[in-house]
């Protein structure tokens, strides 16, 4: 195949694979090694391996990189904050990047009333430090969470976590006060007498029901600080929730005095079309947290809520000694600069436009693709062994993933069976880039799904 794509050796290549061994005997093997490629170069959306094969990234550093690996502005602002420091800590000095991205955040973040953000290190680290400020300000203590949701690995984040297996197996106890309801996922909906996903039916009722149920038999709402929601579940298989529901949670909560978390980690900036996901549904949340792609691959994660909110925890409550590098604060503002300058946002809804109605095209020629889905660029189809079973088949789904990356695109799975292929390409990626990509990626359906598109129509 000509193009972006050059492979010298078979993936991985010797020189993959001898990093490879050195990993295996120098790290942990629960820190999963996803794809066997040792990458030594990256730019926009293309990785360079040990062996100069040169991949598509359909990944993106787990969305961390929607602006492209080392955009040109990202790298300038930090080799250029790097000239003048690169940590004094926040708590002891007071530094204008850390300001100006607190000032430019609750800028743009949903709603125009007065907000405050503060900075930390990860995403876990936001949620944890979400529901701290939340439990502080409402004086309550339950935090209301949902099945098939993923909000990090730290012990109240992995609490708040739905799938047991690798998240939360033997890593008891579990942060006490938390408690699950049912996403609204309309394909996997018992009740459902519509199978047509983001689009209200029997199962968004079903779930406002168990939802009721829930605070009528177990928790007390008056005794709820937070909801936390993703409103496309992204590890959970880029669902999204339907507007209806929404709605209705976010009514039940601002009539209970529950304030409404929305973590917008892997929906956030751009990558559903809209700078957040929360835009697509009119939400004005009291806590927006956000991190992956704020800063463009540096690490780097933020609180941003109403300020009477985010203010009511005292003196030393909150902080710690990276949160808000000054890299990392730079490379965020550069980030915020391309999202606007390069009208990044709409740009990802073209670009999961184009995804879309290649996904749907294949949907209608093999019966193994159950639903495709997702806002904007956030994309994704899930794998049945038959339609009427919906049985998940995430054997087909790691053969797609294997096959691709074989070819040389790296793609990734999602969801609480594994059977979702999800894309998280760099949102500055070009159409002969996506559509490289998504060439790739149906020679692995086809070979995966062990039948051409031609004898796979019904
Ligand atoms: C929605 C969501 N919340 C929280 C997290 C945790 O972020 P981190 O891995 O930076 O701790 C993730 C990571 O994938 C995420 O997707």
């Amino acid at each position: 195949m000509s193009g972006i794509i050059r492979l010298q050796t078979e993936i991985p290549g010797p020189n993959s694979r001898a990093l490879l061994a050195r990993r295996t005997r120098a790290v942990p093997r629960g820190v999963p090694a996803v794809t066997p490629i040792a990458v030594v170069h990256a730019d926009g959306a293309v990785l360079t391996d040990a062996d100069g094969n040169r991949l598509i990234d359909f990944a993106g550093g787990i969305g961390v990189v929607n602006t492209g690996h080392r955009h040109p502005a990202v790298v300038r602002a930090v080799r250029d904050q790097l000239d003048r420091f690169a940590h004094v800590c926040f708590p002891v000095s007071t530094y204008e990047p850390y300001v100006e991205l607190a000032e430019r955040l609750n800028r743009v973040t949903p709603g125009s009333h007065e907000k405050k953000t503060f900075f930390v290190n990860s995403g876990a680290e936001a949620v944890e430090n979400a529901v701290k400020v939340a439990r502080f300000f409402t004086g309550r203590q339950g935090v209301v969470c949902f099945e098939h949701g993923f909000h990090g690995r730290t012990n109240l984040a992995m609490a708040l976590t739905s799938k047991v297996m690798p998240y939360k197996k033997g890593f008891g106890p579990f942060a006490p006060e938390v408690y699950r309801i049912p996403f609204p996922y309309c394909f996997r909906c018992a009740e459902a007498s519509q199978r047509v996903s983001g689009e209200a039916s029997d199962c968004c009722m079903a779930s406002r029901e168990r939802l009721e149920q829930m605070f009528a038999s177990v928790v007390d709402p008056d005794s709820v600080a937070a909801i936390i929601m993703e409103l496309e579940l992204g590890e959970g298989g880029f669902v999204p929730a339907p507007r209806e529901y929404v709605d209705a949670l976010a009514g039940f909560a601002r009539d209970h005095g529950i304030l409404f978390i929305a973590d917008e980690i892997q929906t956030g900036f751009g990558r559903t079309g809209k700078l957040f996901a929360s835009e697509h549904y009119g939400l004005v949340p009291d806590i927006i947290i956000t991190a992956k792609s704020l800063a463009g691959g540096l690490p780097l994660a933020a609180v941003t809520g109403r300020a009477d909110v985010l203010d009511a925890p005292h003196v030393g409550g909150l902080g710690g000694t990276y949160g808000g590098n000054p890299l990392a604060c730079a490379a965020a503002l550069a980030v915020l600069d391309a999202m606007e300058e390069e009208r990044i946002p709409a740009r990802a809804q073209r670009t999961g436009d184009r995804i879309r109605a290649r996904f749907s095209r294949w949907a209608k020629q093999y019966p193994c693709i159950g639903d495709v889905r997702g806002l904007g660029a956030m994309v994704a189809m899930e794998l049945v062994t038959d339609r009427q079973t919906q049985a998940p088949d995430n054997a087909l789904t790691g053969r797609i993933l294997a096959g691709a990356l074989a070819r040389g695109l790296v793609l990734l799975s999602a969801g609480t069976y594994g059977n979702v292929i999800r894309v998280l390409a760099p949102l500055t990626a070009d159409d002969a880039l996506i559509d490289e990509g998504l060439d790739v990626f149906g020679a692995a359906l086809e070979a995966g799904a062990g039948l051409t598109p031609a004898m796979a129509q019904p």
